[in-house]
């Protein structure tokens, strides 16, 4: 297979302020200076796994403004493959509005500008790269009739999808089916299984969700690792501990970290035990994309 790990998804300029707090419907406050980073989550994902070593491509689209020359220029520096990242003539680019709180935490509003525009006839023309992947790796900032026309694609050829719901939107049946895994948080496990959690576990949610569906499912639980189920039982993946500078884009570089090795031929556990060490490296910097690992960064794996 000619490449590792394909993702189609989103390209985002990160314009990011540190905050004390969030504030209130007509209320004013005053923030840190403003860090414009590259992100969007099919971007983060990309770099993660080209940065740990991965062979890796991205179909997605750029607006023909600054932020789309400062986007490929970041794709471009860790070696991704840029031959189906498109430049879309009068658009902006995606941009992502993200506040980060005093523990790391963020909050994000999302203006997908080009990112809207990818759509089937991208994928048509990125089709052997689609078709050449082990892994195709999706998330919900790009329009679903793109998601859709890859993954018949990324299936039509043997490969491997693995997607996560995020933002959590509709998604068909087939699709789901396809899934191996889906990955989602907790907020996404709940939006799937309708609403709350229905007083379950973690390990019940990972349980309920692989019986709707999709072939495996990865519950992802921050700094208390990861919950995976693949239909014959489920099991806990703990995290080395880290101390959370920001969090924007760990999810990324954990389902980046993931697809790698699951493209690399291993079992789901393993590739879910490396990815919460990439994902716990990822809080410690500032950012997404300029805070994720090389593999000589990485923390060793928590005692079990
Ligand atoms: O998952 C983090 C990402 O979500 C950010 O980089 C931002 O661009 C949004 O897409
Ligand atoms: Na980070």
């Amino acid at each position: 297979r000619s490449r590792e790990v394909v993702v189609v998804g989103s390209v985002n300029a990160d314009l990011v302020i540190g905050v004390d707090r969030r504030p209130a419907p007509g209320e004013t406050v005053l923030g840190s200076d403003l860090a414009t980073h590259p992100g969007g989550k099919g971007a983060n994902q990309a770099v993660a796994a080209a940065r740990l070593g991965g062979r890796v491509g991205i179909v997605g689209r750029v607006g023909d403004d600054g932020h789309g020359e400062l986007l490929r220029g970041a794709l471009a520096a860790d070696g991704v493959d840029l031959a189906h990242l498109t430049v879309t003539e009068g658009a902006p680019s995606g941009v992502a509005l993200i506040t980060v709180g005093p523990d790391g935490d963020n909050s994000i509003i999302v203006s997908p500008g080009a990112n809207a525009r990818l759509g089937p006839a991208d994928v048509d023309a990125a089709r052997d790269m689609i078709a050449g992947a082990a892994v195709v790796s999706f998330q919900l900032e790009v329009p679903m009739p793109a998601v859709e026309a890859a993954a018949r694609v990324a299936a039509e050829a043997g490969g491997r999808v693995v997607l996560n719901l995020s933002p959590p939107a509709p998604v068909p049946d087939w699709l789901l089916a396809l899934c191996d895994p889906l990955v989602v948080n907790e907020h996404e496990a709940a939006y799937l299984l309708g609403g709350g959690d229905g007083g379950r576990g973690p390990a019940e949610t990972a349980e309920a969700l692989v019986r709707s569906g999709p072939r495996s499912v990865v519950v992802t639980l921050g700094p208390e690792g990861a919950v995976i189920a693949d239909g014959e039982g489920t099991a806990a993946v703990p995290s080395p501990k880290s101390d959370a500078v920001d969090t924007t884009g760990a999810g990324d570089a954990f389902t980046a970290a993931l697809c790698l090795r699951l493209a690399r031929g291993d079992a789901l556990r393993d590739a879910a035990r490396y990815a919460t060490r990439v994902g716990a490296a990822s809080v410690r910097r500032r950012g997404a994309q300029s805070s994720y690992p090389t593999p000589d960064e990485l923390p060793g794996p928590p005692a079990e």
